[in-house]
């Protein structure tokens, strides 16, 4: 596996691996690689003949009162995981390379974001798009892996391909869980051991609220109520939010038709977690 920390010898590296005719699979990460991580990183080695995976803590996405500080990081680590998972390409910048000045242009993302995550992070979004165009630049995938773990971000990167005509197949993943059901996430060695018991419950909730859609409930403000009823009895995070929406366009509904996505986001002592479920009714 090699390792770049220069965008140029990345660039250059990648040019030489187009020459010879091979297609670029690229997982884009911020490290702390969990399961999660490595299922995009399986299926993206699986479908192209290069497997290229960044890690990169944006400090773009993250807001003044955010985690940038004490989100987890242990390069190391990550990189016997990325070998042994098959990685041809690990590209690991620093800060410094990828911001060395103040940026003069940057991403503004209009649509998609008035919602879920993007309501109450602001700016995040705008974080996200500003990398992901600097990481799709320097890498040229082929097609690129996302997880619906973050499924606004999926509808984000999703119009961010298409507005700005990047050649790029956007290749959305299941989400992935731990045994009781948590969805995986770099952010949960944060929760207190009191906090990951309970936490299974945010998942618990959602199927719930699926169970009782398949049950034939259509109002969206009963499923909501039912979702924030399960979680404040059964732990003791704060809730965010619980939203239905249309999928991937975010839209409102009245009533639950079509596919749709159910999200949730909980704060706990020192971590906020997100889950949702995205089906057809
Ligand atoms: P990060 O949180 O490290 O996630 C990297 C990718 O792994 C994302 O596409 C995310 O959705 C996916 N992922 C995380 N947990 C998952 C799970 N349990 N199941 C399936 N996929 C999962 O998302 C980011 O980094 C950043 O915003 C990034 C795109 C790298 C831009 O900085």
């Amino acid at each position: 596996m090699k390792v770049i920390t220069s965008i140029k010898e990345m660039q250059q590296y990648i040019m030489t691996v187009k020459q010879s005719g091979k297609t670029v699979g690229f997982v884009p990460t911020m490290g702390y690689l969990h399961e999660g991580h490595l299922t995009l990183m399986n299926q993206a080695k699986n479908e192209n003949d290069l497997l290229a995976v960044s890690i990169f803590v944006n400090p773009l996405q993250f807001g003044p009162n955010e985690d940038f500080d004490s989100y987890p990081r242990d390069f190391e680590r990550d990189s016997q995981l990325a070998e042994k998972n098959g990685v041809d390409v690990l590209f690991h910048p620093s800060t410094e390379e990828m911001y060395p000045t103040k940026m003069s242009l940057a991403a503004k993302v209009h649509s998609r974001i008035d919602v879920l995550c993007g309501r109450q992070r602001n700016g995040h979004f705008d974080g996200v798009a500003t990398v992901l165009i600097k990481l799709f630049n320097i890498v040229q995938p082929d097609r690129a892996y996302f997880g619906l773990k973050d499924a606004q971000q999926v509808a984000v990167v999703d119009g961010l391909i298409t507005d700005f005509n990047f050649p790029i197949t956007l290749v959305p993943v299941e989400i992935v869980r731990e045994e009781d059901g948590l969805a995986k996430s770099s952010r949960n060695v944060n929760l207190t051991d009191q906090e990951r018991i309970e936490a299974y419950r945010l998942f618990e909730s959602l199927q719930m609220a699926k169970q009782a859609i398949l049950d034939g409930e259509r109002d969206p403000k009963v499923i909501e109520e039912l979702i924030q009823n399960h979680i404040l009895e059964h732990t003791s995070g704060d809730i965010d939010y619980v939203e239905i929406y249309r999928y991937p366009e975010l839209d409102e509904l009245t009533e639950l038709t079509g596919k749709i996505i159910i999200a949730i986001a909980v704060k706990f002592t020192n971590v906020r977690l997100i889950d949702n479920i995205t089906f057809d009714v």
